[in-house]
């Protein structure tokens, strides 16, 4: 099985009516006028497209912020230039990120269910998703409006996930866990997550050192990773990093990743856009990941 996994792709759109530039999405339009978003090179989109399309993937898992402040322009510029030329909508799975909810309002009106509520089993989480016989993805959501760009399971949640992790290990021999907020970094990320982490993390990565082997698919931090917390020994972190974001540094290259599964096989690609080509990366490789223990 082929899952394509991105995150982060961050549509943005300037506005120029004053009455939206209330509340949180002033500061993001600050942050958009000082050239945070022309980082985000929304020119890239149709070349994402055409390279995902031609790995044939089985699901595509996206792990939130597709837009920059959860406007309605943004969540249609997603769905008119990725989400639909990205093919049948029944392999597509989306999970919010903090960006997806940047308002009260938009949180309160629930406008990424109303957008995006297709591409999910259940528009409260969490929720389960099986994907071939075999795979299962859960599907969490810690972000919260308006308030702080760090989120907070809630416990609610967190004791249904218990719930559905535990049934799901009955019936499936691969668990994909969903989630824009990651619970355990690689070192040099640390810091940067340290502001903008899920408040909550270490109760969640308890829990999640209890379920077995299991794929965490995460983004937030826009950076590429296959990472195994020595905090959560049976878990493989995935990151795609931001897939339009040219970073600074040039330190990490825009791109997303191709996950291969095969029994107990898992196989990590990053695909980086280098500004000339696509070039691949394998990150990971672990004939019996999904061996049980
Ligand atoms: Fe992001
Ligand atoms: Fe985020």
């Amino acid at each position: 099985m082929r899952i394509v996994h991105l995150s982060d792709i961050h549509f943005w759109q300037y506005v120029f009516n004053p009455l939206r530039l209330m509340s949180k999405r002033l500061h993001g339009m600050v942050a958009l006028a000082a050239g945070r978003a022309r980082r985000f090179e929304l020119a890239g989109v149709p070349r994402l497209v055409d390279r995902i399309r031609s790995l044939d993937p089985d699901h595509i898992l996206i792990t939130g912020d597709l837009t920059t402040t959860a406007l309605p322009d943004e969540f249609r510029a997603a769905l008119r230039s990725l989400i639909e030329p990205l093919g049948d909508p029944g392999r597509i799975t989306i999970v919010p990120g903090n960006h997806d909810r940047y308002t009260w309002w938009s949180h309160r009106s629930r406008r990424f269910e109303r957008f995006l509520g297709d591409f999910a089993p259940a528009d409260r989480y969490p929720w389960l998703r099986p994907i071939g016989d075999r795979t299962a993805i859960l599907g969490l959501d810690p972000t919260r409006a308006a308030v702080t760009a760090r989120g907070r399971l809630p416990s609610a949640q967190l004791d249904a996930a218990r719930v559905l992790a535990e049934s799901a290990r009955a019936r499936f021999d691969r668990l994909i866990v969903a989630c824009h907020y990651p619970v355990a970094v690689p070192d040099d990320h640390r810091r940067e997550l340290a502001g903008k982490r899920m408040i909550n993390a270490e109760e969640v990565r308890a829990w999640l050192a209890e379920i077995g082997p299991h794929l965490y698919c995460c983004g937030h931090v826009h950076a590429a990773w296959a990472h195994r917390p020595g905090e959560v020994p049976d878990q493989l972190c995935l990151n795609g990093g931001a897939p339009l974001l040219t970073h600074r540094t040039g330190r990490t290259l825009p791109g997303f990743l191709e996950i291969l599964l095969d029994g107990t096989e898992v196989t990590v690609h990053h695909h980086a856009w280098n500004g000339e080509e696509w070039i691949i990366r394998t990150l990971f490789r672990d004939l019996g990941f999904f061996k049980v223990r």
